[in-house]
């Protein structure tokens, strides 16, 4: 990622958690004539320069989509690559985690049982690691928010708890980590897709017009100083307007 961000550009309590959709791998391949993999390979290449912005920053929880439930349906060759990527860089920054003093908690969200075997005990491994929460990145692979809904529902069944807002909070992938204030889409579309549906019910949203492989330390100043010009209201009022 070319310079340093701005010293300015730091997170406050208000901004814990940036959970980031990213999109526009393929139309970055495409208006260079390469083949699609080539976009994901971009995407995945620029990762480790965008966890230690966000890190830098002061961000605790960066929860990246990866990979979707619905990812499955594209051509066996492209959910190679990507799983073939995921393996790559999920190694790259396991390590990096290592080089920079166990800063970096790595963590999973979706069913990743079903993933390739090798991707599964690369994943096994991460998990068993000594964890903290100075900085948690959390990686979507075979996450849906609708399932992830239906998941933690049969837990609660399961369990013989009631369906609260909390129980269901709490049986969420991220139940022990707080919603994300900022959720970021790369690529231009005014999509949810399933990403984060029960956590983001409050989220502001930020849709950028870059294409993912390009997203850099410009987009994520951008990112972060509008936030700071939006208020927050959680379905109340501002003070000034209660009156
Ligand atoms: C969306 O772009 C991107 C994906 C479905 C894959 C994202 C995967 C990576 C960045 C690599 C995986 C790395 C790790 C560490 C898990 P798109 O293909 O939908 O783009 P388009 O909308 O332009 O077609």
């Amino acid at each position: 990622m070319a310079g340093k961000i701005k010293e300015t550009v730091k997170a406050d309590e208000r901004l814990r958690s940036v959970a980031i959709i990213m999109d526009g791998n393929g139309r970055w391949a495409k208006k260079r004539l390469l083949p699609r993999t080539k976009g994901h390979e971009k995407g995945a290449a620029i990762l480790e320069d965008v966890l230690k912005a966000f890190r830098d920053i002061g961000v605790r929880y960066l929860t990246l989509y990866a990979f979707s439930t619905e990812n499955w349906k594209r051509p066996k060759e492209e959910v190679d690559a990507i799983m073939k990527l995921a393996y790559k860089y999920v190694e790259k920054i396991h390590m990096d985690r290592l080089r920079d003093e166990k800063a970096l908690t790595v963590r999973f969200i979706g069913d990743t049982s079903v993933l390739p075997e090798k991707l599964r005990n690369k994943i096994a491994e991460i998990e068993a690691m000594e964890k903290d929460d100075t900085f948690v990145c959390n990686i979507a692979l075979n996450y849906g928010g609708r399932a992830e809904i239906v998941h933690a529902a049969n837990e609660l069944v399961a369990k013989g708890l009631p369906i609260t807002e909390e129980n269901l909070s709490r049986a969420m992938y991220t139940g022990d980590m707080p919603d994300p204030d900022l959720i970021i889409r790369t690529g231009g579309d005014f999509r949810v897709s399933n990403f984060l549906i029960w956590q983001g019910a409050y989220s502001e949203y930020m849709i950028l017009d870059t294409l993912w492989p390009d997203f850099g330390r410009e987009d994520i100043e951008k990112c972060v100083l509008d936030f700071y010009k939006r208020r927050r209201r959680f379905g109340g009022l501002d003070k000034e307007d209660e009156s």
